[in-house]
């Protein structure tokens, strides 16, 4: 299995800290940390650090992009990158350590137009691949349909689809059809077009998207309480451990890398479900943008496959 990662709307995601946030005055930061982000990036980082292989591509631009290369580049990731007129964005967040809150400044994405997202998806193609995976919105100047022309770009080239995406850009890219969705419950909400589906309308919501026929597996994700599974063989609920929280920034991410590595190991969607809930559950033992440690994610794994059948989702 070749995998590679699609990240259009990709951040340096810069974080420090200050003991209390306060208007006017000065507030005296820690030291910024230098993070590489954006959806697909974050899901390359989370599948290398599991042990598996994947390219990670983007667009780059300016000092920010060169940055964002750096740090790829020290963490060993393999990209393939296209050379952009915008500078890539930088976010920022800053840890109140007085409270623990987080507060996170997000900017908007570096302008794209569509020829430069093109010059990526012929990038992907080159480099050949069986799973294609992009997760995270879509950045100014792309329609809202891009997402479903790589739908239909991934089915040309026979890769199966991942997509981890939201709103509108979701919602055309399941009409056109792909592999696997990883939708929230809001996004689940938003795709069968309801205002906020209860937890118990989740299952049906689910399999409702796959008797629509265009997409072949959908795993909604459910914070705390998991993650259902969907495929044409049914339902099933993957209970999530519980853990002691420290932040859930990364928590999508990770789970879609957990998933994606699992499927480059041949694994049956089960174990695949089972793999990214481990994942996202681990990452929320992590303070701030930290994804996860594989320690914890096999522990989680091992309690998930043995201790986690015993619960049903009607349990909840
Ligand atoms: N509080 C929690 N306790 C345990 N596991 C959690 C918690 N929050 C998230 N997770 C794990 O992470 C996975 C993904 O989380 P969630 O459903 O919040 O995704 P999301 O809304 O897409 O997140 P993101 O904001 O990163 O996009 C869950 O399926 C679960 O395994
Ligand atoms: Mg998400």
């Amino acid at each position: 299995m070749k995998i590679v990662t699609l990240t259009l709307n990709p951040a340096l995601d810069k974080s420090a800290s200050v003991e209390r946030m306060a208007p006017e005055s000065k507030l005296r930061c820690s030291a910024p940390q230098l993070d590489a982000g954006g959806g697909g990036i974050n899901v390359a980082k989370g599948i290398q650090r599991l042990g598996g292989a994947c390219t990670a591509v983007f667009p780059v631009g300016g000092l920010n992009g060169q940055r964002l290369l750096g740090l790829l580049a020290a963490a060993d990731i393999p990209v393939q990158t296209i050379d952009v007129a915008g500078e890539t964005r930088e976010n920022f967040s800053v840890l109140e350590t007085g409270t623990g809150l987080q507060y996170r400044f997000t900017m908007p994405g570096t302008h794209l137009t569509e020829t430069e997202a093109d010059a990526c998806l012929e990038a992907v193609r080159a480099l050949a691949p069986t799973i294609i995976v992009a997760s995270g919105s879509l950045p100014p100047g792309l329609p809202d349909t891009y997402y479903a022309k790589v739908a239909a770009f991934a089915k040309d080239i026979q890769a199966k689809f991942i997509l981890d995406t939201s709103g509108a850009a979701l919602q055309a890219a399941a009409n056109e059809g792909l592999f696997l969705l990883k939708p929230n419950l809001g996004e689940l909400s938003a795709l069968v077009g309801v205002p906020k589906l209860e937890m118990n309308q989740v299952d049906d919501a689910a399999m409702e998207i796959i008797h629509r026929g265009k997409c072949a597996i959908v795993v909604v994700s459910l914070g705390p309480h998991g993650a259902l599974l969907a495929t044409r063989d049914g339902f099933v609920h993957v209970a999530a451990p519980i853990v002691e929280k420290r932040s859930t920034v990364g928590a999508g991410d990770s789970m879609v890398a957990g998933m994606v590595w699992a499927l480059g190991q041949g694994k049956q969607p089960l174990e695949m479900a089972q793999a990214g809930v481990a994942c996202g559950t681990a990452a929320t033992m992590n303070p701030g943008t930290e994804l996860f440690r594989p320690a914890d994610v096999w522990r989680l794994l091992d309690w998930i496959q043995t201790f986690g059948k015993r619960y049903r989702f009607t349990d909840f």
